[in-house]
Order: C-alpha cells, then sequence, then structure tokens
C-alpha cells in the first residue's frame, strides 16, 4: 500500500502517484503537467532557469515563500506544500504580477530562456522582503544566470516592481491558502513507493528512528542539493530514501548562555541571521554559499555528512570547535567534528546513523574569529581554498589555536603545526611567520581545476597573515609586512 504524494500546483490540489521518487519537479512539470514556463538549463542547481517557489505555513499561520532549483529537488518533497510556478503569478483579471509587470516596463529580457527563473527569484524577494536594499536584491538574484540581456535592467525591475504596492493575489489571501493546504496534513510521515523504489518521509524523531532501525542501509536524503545531483548527473536510482525534511526536531535552532546547537536539517538560510549575530565572517561565508534557492533547501548535516574536501561548513564548524550529535538504531553519540572526517568522503558515521546536531561553543573573552572562502567567482562558486582561524588571546598571548582548512587535503583538516606555532607565543608578526612555514608544512595539496597546489599553500598562509592584520590592526599590519 502506497501513499500519494498531495499539493498544490498553484491555486489547484493535485494528487501523484506511479512517478519514480526520484523524478525532479521540473521534470514533473515540463513532462507531466506540459507546464514548460519553468526552463531546464543546466539541471545541477548552477544557472536559476528552473526557479520555483514553494510555500508552506509557518507557525502562525502564514506563508512563507522560498525559491529553490525544481531541476535537483525530487517531487515527493512537494507533499502538504504549494508549489508555485511562473504560470501561477498572474491575478484572476489576467494581470500580471508586479514582478512580471516590472520586467516587461525595464526591458530586461531579450531571449526569455532565464525570465521565469528570474521572476520567481524576485517574486520570493517581493514577498520575503518589503523593502530590500541593492545588496539585497544582489543577493536574491545570485542563482540566476543572463547571458543576453545584461543584469542592470533585471536589478532595475526588482527595484520597481515595489512600485505597483499591492493588489497582487499573493499579498492578501495567503491565510486561506494555508488553510487550503490543511487538507493534506498528515498523522504519520508519507510512504511513496513506485517502480519498486520507496520514499518515507517521518515526521518526527521517533518516527525517525523507527525506519532507521528498520533500514539501516537505506540513504538519506536531506535539502538534495548535493543528493539531486546523484539523479540528475550520475543518473543512479535509489530503491529507498530516508527524507529528513518532515521532521521538525532536527531543524530546531537552541541558544544557552555557552552554547549553540544547530539542527542538522537546519538550512543554510535557516541558521544564517544566528550565525551574523555571533560570528559575522561566518555568515559572510555563507552568503557566499552558492545561491539563495540552494541555501534555502541545503542542510548543514548535508554539508557535513557529504563530506567534500571543498565543503564551507566543516572549516568554519572546526575551528569554532564544533562537535557532532549521532543518531542511530543503538542511540546517540557525540564527536568533534575534526574527528568525523576520516579519509576522502569517508567518515565515522555508521550504517542506519544520520547526523543529527551540530553544537558549538559561543565566543569567550579574548576569543578573535575569521573565515575566508577564495574562489574564482565571488557568487555560485565552490572554494579553491576555505581557511577558518579561532584564537584565544590572554595577556597578549595566543592561549588557544584552531585553524582548519578546505580544499587543502583530502578531508576538512585542522593546521596542527601551525596551530602549535601559535599557542603560548606573543600573537605578532613574528609568531605569524614561524606559524605560516609550519603551515605551509601541515598540507600537501592537489593541483586540479580550481587551483594549483602552489597557489593554495600561498593562498593559506597569505590568509593567515590576513587574519593577524585584521584583528591587529591594518596600521600595525603595513609596518609588519611592509
Ligand atoms: C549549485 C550548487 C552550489 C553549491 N555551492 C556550495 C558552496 O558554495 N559551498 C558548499 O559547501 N557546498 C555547496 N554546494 C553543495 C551543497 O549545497 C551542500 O553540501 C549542502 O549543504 C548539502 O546539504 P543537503 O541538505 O542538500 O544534502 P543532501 O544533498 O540531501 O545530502 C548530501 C549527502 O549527505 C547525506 N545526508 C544528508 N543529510 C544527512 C544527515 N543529517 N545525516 C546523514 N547523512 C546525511 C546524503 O545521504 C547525501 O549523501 C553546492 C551545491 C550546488 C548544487
Ligand atoms: S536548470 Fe540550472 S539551476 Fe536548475
Ligand atoms: S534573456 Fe537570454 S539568457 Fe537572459
Amino acid at each position: 500500500m502506497t501513499d500519494a504524494i498531495r499539493f498544490l500546483l498553484n491555486g489547484e490540489a493535485r494528487v501523484v502517484e506511479g512517478l519514480d521518487p526520484t523524478t525532479t519537479v521540473l521534470e514533473y512539470l515540463r513532462g507531466r503537467e506540459r507546464l514548460c514556463g519553468t526552463k531546464e538549463g543546466c539541471a545541477e542547481g548552477d544557472c536559476g532557469a528552473c526557479t520555483v517557489v514553494v510555500a508552506e505555513p509557518d507557525d502562525n499561520g502564514a506563508l512563507t515563500y522560498k525559491a529553490v532549483n525544481s531541476c535537483i529537488r525530487f517531487l515527493p518533497t512537494l507533499d502538504g506544500k504549494q508549489l508555485i510556478t511562473v504560470e501561477g503569478l498572474k491575478g484572476a483579471d489576467d494581470a500580471l504580477h508586479p514582478a512580471q509587470q516590472a520586467m516587461v516596463d525595464c526591458h530586461a529580457s531579450q531571449c526569455g530562456y532565464c525570465t521565469p527563473g528570474f521572476v520567481m527569484s524576485l517574486f520570493a524577494l517581493r514577498h520575503t522582503n518589503p523593502s530590500p536594499s541593492r545588496e539585497d536584491i544582489l543577493q536574491a538574484l545570485a542563482g540566476n544566470l543572463c547571458r543576453c540581456t545584461g543584469y542592470r535592467p533585471i536589478i532595475e525591475a526588482a527595484t520597481r516592481m515595489y512600485d505597483s504596492g499591492s493588489g497582487n493575489a499573493f499579498d492578501a489571501p495567503t491565510r486561506q491558502t494555508a488553510g487550503r493546504m490543511g487538507q493534506f496534513d498528515r498523522l504519520v510521515g508519507l510512504r511513496y513507493e513506485a517502480n519498486g523504489h520507496e520514499f518515507i518521509a517521518p515526521r518526527s524523531l521517533d518516527e525517525l528512528t523507527a525506519v532507521l532501525k528498520q533500514h539501516p542501509q537505506a540513504h538519506i536524503l536531506a535539502g538534495g542539493t548535493d543528493f539531486g545531483l546523484f539523479v540528475t548527473k550520475q543518473h543512479r536510482r535509489f530503491d529507498r530514501l530516508i527524507y529528513l525534511g518532515e521532521v521538525a526536531e532536527l531543524r530546531t535552532v537552541t541558544e544557552s548562555t555557552t552554547h549553540v546547537e544547530l539542527g542538522a536539517g537546519a538550512t543554510w538560510s535557516a541558521v544564517l541571521p544566528l550565525l551574523d549575530r555571533h560570528w559575522p565572517s561566518f555568515g559572510e561565508l555563507i552568503r557566499r554559499f552558492a545561491s539563495p534557492p540552494i541555501r534555502n533547501s541545503a542542510t548543514l548535516g548535508g554539508n557535513i555528512a557529504n563530506a567534500s574536501p571543498i565543503g564551507d561548513g566543516p572549516p568554519p564548524l572546526i575551528a569554532l570547535g564544533a562537535s557532532v550529535l549521532l543518531l542511530g538504531p543503538d542511540g546517540e553519540r557525540e564527536l568533534p567534528l575534526d574527528a568525523f572526517f576520516h579519509d576522502y568522503r569517508r567518515t565515522d558515521r555508521r550504517p542506519g546513523e544520520i547526523v543529527a546536531l551540530i553544537r558549538l561553543p559561543l565566543p569567550v573573552p579574548g576569543s578573535e574569529f575569521a573565515v575566508y572562502k577564495v574562489s574564482k567567482r565571488l557568487d555560485q562558486d565552490i572554494s579553491a581554498v576555505c581557511g577558518a582561524f579561532a584564537l584565544r588571546l590572554q595577556n597578549g598571548l595566543v592561549a588557544e589555536a584552531r585553524l582548519a582548512f578546505g580544499g587543502m587535503a583530502a578531508t576538512p583538516k585542522r593546521a596542527r603545526l601551525a596551530e602549535n606555532a601559535l599557542v603560548g607565543r606573543p600573537w605578532n608578526a613574528a609568531t605569524v611567520e614561524a606559524a605560516a612555514v609550519a603551515l605551509a608544512r601541515d598540507f600537501t595539496p592537489l593541483d586540479d581545476m580550481r587551483a594549483s597546489a602552489r597557489y593554495r599553500t600561498l593562498t593559506a598562509t597569505n590568509l593567515l597573515r590576513r587574519f593577524h592584520l585584521e584583528t591587529t590592526g591594518a596600521a600595525n599590519a603595513r609596518i609588519a609586512y611592509g
């Protein structure tokens, strides 16, 4: 017996059966619904041509709108939600939505291939931010590529769409729509099966634990921003997926006087305000992590479990002294995050275990922290090197040092020799130079398409110097380094 997938497509209810659980939302829209406004460019979350919006009620019953990439989003993850596509934006009187009208008025489209994706990103911006700054607009569009028009008129459209005030179909009756979505409520999680492939979406930690015990070999799906590519690029098929996105406990973010606890199912978008508050440089890094549609889906747990040597989350988390809580059939266990990574894509995770929580100590007096991402492009690019630096200074001496890097080894990794060269010494240019020599011995990086080994080593040592400059003051630094 299989459940059907139920959701609102624009304003209409849909009940879907018989499609493989890894059917992407984009395939469904274009193939089954013949809604071809949503385009396929890259099929890997990079170009934004496929952007759609997913709406869900928040705790107060109002709808939240999130732009996502439909090319790497699996259809069953829409269960209980509303999917909004470019075809659904027009009002009852056929009036264009302000985002569409502004694109027309500003001549912000030529070939039009990218245009529906831009419109959907603008739509999400308009309904989540009542008065965006230019920086907010650039951020909102960071995941959309246009090869014809150029961005100036599109950015102008982003400003102009606010001129028309309210009056579009999405300004008022969102509570009514949220109410309609109540018809999809489930007491227990979705169990969907098609073509012999199963998709299980537990709704609580208890349900999840039972499912993990029953199926320890099942594949885990969170935001799907890595996983989606296993399907669209590697053409893999999966017998059984356990989806974490409906387990509210995994998304919880809590803060005590000494620690923050970040649920592994929290998205990077959701934790960004907290990171900004405690570690602004970490927030800055995450604003350069992919694009808003990716960050709206991508989770912390997925970034850690994926164990990419160039993942951006692990270096700052390791430098800040994070520990990771694993939950499995035999209960919970906690270990320092740096001990979680064994070798290239090999971790301490056992069958049936998931990454459940990340625990981070809050800054204490005397602590300094910064993380830097070096990549070829500012937005939507993978790091060549990511360097994170955390120190505790006491009476001018380095009392503790944790330096962690991505892109320098087969795993995210601490620079132990450099750390040893810092601890107990004054935080000055001479100490930093000695630590830079040690840092060059900590790693034997690879040459690849992103950077040469020599570039990586030079960059890592220069990032250490930069950290010193920023924590001691630029004038000081000019004297120190000439
Ligand atoms: C266009 C694009 C740009 C990107 N840019 C960046 C970037 O700038 N920096 C960066 O670091 N990454 C980037 N990524 C990679 C990706 O977005 C992140 O790694 C993301 O955090 C993965 O989280 P997810 O929830 O989507 O994981 P998923 O894709 O759902 O899963 C990833 C892997 O982890 C496993 N998994 C997921 N959650 C858990 C869990 N809780 N416990 C155990 N196993 C789990 C899955 O089985 C899978 O093997 C990018 C990806 C795309 C498509
Ligand atoms: S098709 Fe390029 S981001 Fe989806
Ligand atoms: S209008 Fe052609 S790619 Fe943007």
